[in-house]
């Protein structure tokens, strides 16, 4: 294994570490709902306190996981994201219209939430996985009125 991930993913735990022993603080073990993985995960510890090692819900688990999430998520997420804006960058055409649906679309000078997605199925298309994924075509996404089509494997 390369030896600047080793180094690097030893910082990393160390980073882990710090943050969830800081968000350890503030957790609400009265409540059955949990704000993310970690709070989740301490509930699961707690009632598992008295099995040897939490009954496999321990820290350093609790670590590997959070390390798991961040090494798929992170270079993944980048890359899709980087190789998206290149191909844009690449299609003018496409800029222009997701230029075009968010200015009708989003009103002001705000950030574009989860909330907006069925307003902006241009933008959706852009942003989709698609077949036949060496042509660069949105609208295969698009139905003939103008709305974003169904795609089953797409959230
Ligand atoms: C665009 C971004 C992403 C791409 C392209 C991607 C791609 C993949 C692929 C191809 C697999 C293997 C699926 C299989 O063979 O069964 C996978 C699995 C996985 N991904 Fe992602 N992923 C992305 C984002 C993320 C994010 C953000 C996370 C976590 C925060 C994540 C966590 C995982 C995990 C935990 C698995 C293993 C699932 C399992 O086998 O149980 N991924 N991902």
């Amino acid at each position: 294994m390369n030896l600047a991930f080793v180094n690097n993913g030893s910082k990393i735990m160390g980073i882990f570490q710090k943050q969830i022993l800081e968000h350890q603080k503030y957790i609400d073990y009265e409540s059955n709902e949990s704000t993310d993985f970690a709070e989740a995960y301490f509930k699961e510890m707690k009632k598992l306190e008295n099995e040897p090692d939490f009954g496999g819900f321990g820290m350093q688990q609790l670590k590997n996981i959070c390390f798991d999430l961040w090494s798929a998520g992170m270079e993944t997420s980048t890359h899709v994201i980087s190789w998206g804006i290149l191909y844009i960058l690449h299609h003018p055409e496409v800029a222009r219209r997701i230029r075009e649906e968010l200015d009708s679309k989003i009103c002001g000078d705000r950030t574009v939430t989860l909330d907006d997605k069925h307003k902006l199925p241009y933008t959706n298309a852009v942003i989709n996985v698609f077949p036949d994924p060496y042509k660069f075509k949105p609208e295969r996404f698009i139905d003939s009125g103008g709305n974003l089509k169904k795609i089953e494997e797409v959230l």
